[in-house]
């Protein structure tokens, strides 16, 4: 019976439901060949204005890739099976089987609902306040030899791009008959956005975060209490998202009928990524129409975001992620280094295997169990990066590149110095590769670099490292 329920959702073997360890393994670990994987990176950012996919790439016409590739035309988006490339799928325990698979059958007809579209942009407009602006930066672009226009996230209600995802989710909740919300939080954005939306839509709220990320994003955390949310510090692991996500799993678990758990980021099990996703497409469909009133043309040669579990970055590339025009480049958590052993960089060091309901790349032992990631900024503290970004990195459509602590320390700096932004230390992330991208632009490139969030949350850090 088990079994075909979990083909019933995947098409596909079932494997066991990695809610705390990894599962699955499947490839061999990257451990033992660190010098290789610099070597790797090196090359990679050498090969960056190449199309380096693996798969045919076919030509492109008025930005989209024409004609097909096996019967159906070639994209990155999710398949019918809710799998990117080898990556995703739902792998659940039979306890959330009907929860996952009512959803699975809800989130379409509901998000596509002119009910729902109306009333969910007339919150982006008038309660989050967007569009956020895409501001031309003109000092960094001197400085980086290019056009960069950030995306400014960080404007929005709550200061971060978390809202958009909360807001969406919590009208879906409400329309499947949901009573209660929980949520799993790292760096406090996501929880504070979802507890906004529940005082906003008077629904209990419970947040799950990692009792280390409490203490380092405290403010956040009197924040969601301010907004009538219970906060669940959680001890287990290195208490962190990756603990914070498989509290709120076990939670989901017993409360599967009246529950509804809002993931913050697009990872999960099906149809999460795709979900997600979709809510926070309003940043790339803003920055077309604004980059058609700015420069006169709808696209820029290099988007280029910081990627945790990946919520912003597939909300910053989604409308462009099929128009190979455009080249992308993501910064995940290097923390003290890829071959120092403390680093949230699952893309170069992770391997592929199961966590929290989906087949990614993970950190993880040989025999499986998962590695502690490390990183300074709590939103990119995760052993592993959604099914999306993990595709895009596996077939080159996207460069996923370290950067390390003191680099994101360094770029916040420069950003507030520069251009009177304190970003959050999630953005850092990507505004640290601006130096080790540069070469790539001519003064005439356009780069759009999503600011995800504001650094207000992050002002202890900055003070400890004042530069
Ligand atoms: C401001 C900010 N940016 C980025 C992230 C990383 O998440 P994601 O990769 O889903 O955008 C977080 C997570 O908490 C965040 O708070």
């Amino acid at each position: 019976m088990r079994q075909a329920l979990f083909r019933k959702i995947n098409h596909r073997p079932p494997l066991p439901f990695g809610i705390f360890p990894s599962m699955g393994r499947d490839h061999a670990g990257c451990w033992g060949k660190k010098k290789a994987k610099d070597k790797q990176i090196k090359q990679s950012l050498n090969k960056i204005p190449q199309q380096q996919t693996s798969r045919t790439v076919l030509p492109i016409e008025d930005g989209k890739p024409k004609g097909q590739r096996g019967s159906s035309i070639m994209t990155y988006q999710v398949d019918e099976n809710g799998f990117y490339g080898q990556f995703g799928g739902a792998y659940i325990p039979e306890i959330l089987y009907k929860t996952v698979e009512d959803l699975k059958k809800a989130y379409l007809p509901i998000l596509e609902s002119e009910a729902f579209k109306q009333e969910f942009h007339a919150l982006l407009k008038d309660y989050v306040g967007r569009p956020s602006p895409l501001y031309y930066a003109k000092r960094m672009s001197e400085k980086y030899g290019c056009q960069l226009y950030l995306k400014r996230e960080d404007l929005n209600h709550t200061g971060a791009h978390k809202i958009n995802n909360a807001l969406g989710q919590i009208l879906l909740a409400k329309q499947m008959g949901k009573k209660r919300i929980i949520a799993e939080t790292g760096a406090g954005q996501h929880g504070v956005a979802t507890a906004t939306a529940c005082a906003l839509m008077d629904m209990p709220c419970t947040v799950y975060q990692g009792a280390l990320d409490v203490q380092r994003q405290h403010v956040n955390v009197e924040r969601m209490k301010m907004l009538g949310a219970t906060v669940v510090p959680v001890e287990s692991g290195n208490k962190t998202l990756k603990d914070a996500t498989n509290e709120a799993i076990r939670d989901w678990c017993c409360h599967p009928a009246d529950t509804f758990y809002i993931i913050g980021s697009t990872v999960g099990p099906h149809p999460y990524p795709d979900m997600v996703a979709r809510l926070q497409s309003v940043i790339s469909e803003e920055i077309k129409w604004q980059l058609e009133e700015k420069i006169g043309r709808d696209y820029p040669d290099y988007l280029m975001a910081c990627v945790g579990g990946g919520s912003n970055a597939a909300g910053t590339i989604y409308h462009y992620i099929d128009d190979e025009r455009v080249k992308i480049i993501l910064g995940e958590a290097g923390g003290l280094g890829i071959e120092s052993g403390q680093t949230a960089a699952s893309m170069q060091v992770g391997t592929v295997g199961i966590l929290h309901g989906s087949r990614i790349k993970l950190m993880q032992t040989e025999d499986g169990q998962i590695i502690e990631p490390y990183s300074i900024s709590a939103g990119l503290d995760y052993p592993g990066t959604g099914p999306i970004h993990c595709n895009l990195y596996e077939t080159g459509r996207a460069q996923v590149l370290p950067a390390n602590d003191d680099e994101a320390l360094q770029a916040a700096f420069e950003l507030t110095r520069m251009e009177g932004i304190i970003p959050a230390l999630e953005s850092a992330h990507a505004l640290a590769l601006l130096p080790k991208v540069k070469d790539l632009f001519t003064k005439d490139t356009v780069v759009v670099l999503t600011v995800s969030g504001r650094g207000d949350k992050d002002l202890d850090t900055y003070l400890k490292h004042q530069q």
